[in-house]
């Protein structure tokens, strides 16, 4: 039986985080590709740093604090201009080229479609407006309400509660693995959408669908 509603992560799944990348090769020529990279791995690695130490800070703070941290361990100064400009890039990111289209097609079908993500509204309320996107979905849901990360389960139990909907009733679509695996451990059923041809977490237990792209979906599901 197909979900009742489908639930989005945001930052990699349906926006391409390394979008940045021109912005930050324009500022540093050369290592544009590499500054996004630990960017990224900072952000995320710190999101769960500060979940397991009850330490929680909106994802806008520390997405900036990520960028300096990158910065520095990559030897770039960085001064106010160029980090807030790099963190305007952040709420207008390009969307992968398989959304819009996936989107429009399973809203069209009927689909009650949500975002679930860990970016704090500061950061994501004006992306999803940036693309016109408000209305193709029902809730756009952050994390900032519970002070706590993703994989925490009730991250994943706040979705099923907004949306007033059973978990097994839910599909969660997020191209991060652990993200995926997090949303199935809590009991939705959830899709990986696995871009980079990445191996599975050896945590034991598998997500319900694997896609390599977000443009699968909707034939996936009619299937
Ligand atoms: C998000 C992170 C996982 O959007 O990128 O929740």
């Amino acid at each position: 039986m197909n979900p009742a509603a489908l639930v989005f992560d945001a930052y990699g799944t349906l926006f391409d985080v390394h979008a940045v990348v021109q912005r930050c090769e324009a500022f540093w020529p050369g290592k544009g590709a590499q500054l996004s990279a630990l960017w990224r791995a900072k952000q995320l690695e710190w999101t769960w740093q500060r979940s397991l130490m009850r330490r929680y800070l909106p994802f806008s703070q520390l997405t900036g604090d990520a960028l300096g941290y990158a910065c520095e361990a990559l030897g770039l100064a960085c001064d106010d201009a160029r980090s807030g400009a790099l963190m305007d890039e952040y709420r207008r990111l390009a969307t992968y080229s398989d959304v819009p289209d996936a989107l429009a097609r399973l809203h069209a079908d009927g689909c009650k479609l949500a975002i679930l993500t860990n970016g704090s509204p500061d950061m994501i309320i004006p992306l999803v407006a940036h693309h016109g996107m408000q209305s193709l979905f029902d809730a756009v849901l952050s994390v900032d309400e519970l002070k706590i990360y993703k994989p925490a389960p009730e991250v994943y139990r706040l979705a099923a509660k907004r949306l007033g909907l059973p978990s097994n009733a839910i599909g969660f679509v997020s191209s991060n693995g652990w993200d995926a695996l997090g949303a199935k451990s809590f009991g939705l059923r959830a899709w990986w959408i696995n871009r980079g041809g990445a191996p599975l977490d050896r945590l034991g237990f598998a997500p319900d669908g694997l896609l390599a792209g977000l443009g699968e979906l909707p034939a996936a599901l009619a299937g």
